[in-house]
């Protein structure tokens, strides 16, 4: 750890007392110092009713991992480093739409917490001033007994050191930039947590279509011309999501509903 951090340092009790009772009820906060990644940890619960409602926070990551298998930069100390474990009732249909609703979900905390009006980058990325924020990783465990276990890993770059961030290849920002102070990690991780384990609950109950007009206000790739790697890709213009996740593209071949995949910005500046 470097000197001078250990007064933010992760603390357990710290995160569960910024918590608002009935979600408190529902989550099991652990705090380590040095993990591989934080998804990882969770994994290994398979299986178990525990992983419902388990969370994971370390200070640091020495196998950090985003989507594609690409490397997620987890310096000690600095950012936000969080999986949370869910069992959702029923078939693979049901997780429609998870990764762009739990975006949503940290997106909403994050502006009324720290006054730092996020945007959405299908599927699973934060932006602000057009720079990566975050991004969410949800792994699917696969189905128990009719039941369907998810790793839901967040990662916010918070206070990241000017010298890890250099690693990184695209353009990027931190929340302390954005809201021009250092970030107390442990007073985030208890608004991302209460807003994401909430909007679970919900997400359970009604499904992406709740947070489909969540995610347009917030949709930074909207009437943006982009286009979506694969064989071939598709080039067009970005009009939302539907409900259930899946980005709608005006191209030349009509309107498309991508499900899965990257979008890569044509244009360049912000959105008209
Ligand atoms: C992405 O934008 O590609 C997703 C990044 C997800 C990073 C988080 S950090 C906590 C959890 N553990 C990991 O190894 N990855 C996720």
């Amino acid at each position: 750890m470097m000197p001078g951090m250990d007064n933010n340092l992760l603390c357990a009790d710290r995160v569960i007392k910024a918590l608002p009772t009935e979600v408190r009820e529902v989550l099991q906060v652990a705090v380590y110092d040095t993990v591989g990644s934080t998804n990882d940890v969770l994994r290994e619960k398979k299986g178990q009713a525990a992983l419902h409602g388990a969370v994971v926070l370390a200070e640091q990551q020495t196998q950090g991992r985003g989507r594609r298998g690409r490397r997620w930069c987890s310096p000690a100390g600095a950012n936000l480093y969080c999986s949370i474990g869910w069992r959702f009732d029923g078939s693979l249909e049901v997780l429609a739409g998870l990764s762009l609703a739990v975006g949503a979900m940290v997106a909403e905390q994050i502006t009324t917490h720290f006054d730092a009006d996020l945007q959405l980058k299908w599927p699973n990325d934060l932006y602000y001033n057009e720079q990566k924020l975050g991004g969410i990783l949800v792994e699917v465990l696969g189905d128990v007994t009719g039941r369907q276990s998810v790793v839901i890993g967040i990662g916010l770059n918070v206070n990241m050191p000017e010298e890890e961030g250099a690693s990184i290849e695209r353009p990027w920002t931190d929340l302390s930039s954005v809201v021009g102070a250092e970030v107390d990690r442990n007073a985030l991780a208890g608004a991302v947590l209460a807003g994401v384990a909430g909007g679970l609950m919900q997400f359970a109950a009604l499904g992406f279509a709740h947070w489909q007009a969540v995610w347009r206000r917030r949709d930074y790739l909207s009437g943006r011309s982009v286009v979506i790697d694969g064989s071939p890709p598709i080039a067009g213009i970005a009009c939302g999501v539907n409900d259930c996740g899946a980005l709608l593209i005006e191209s030349t071949a009509g309107q498309l509903a991508i499900a899965g995949g990257e979008a890569t910005l044509l244009d360049i500046g912000p959105a008209s």
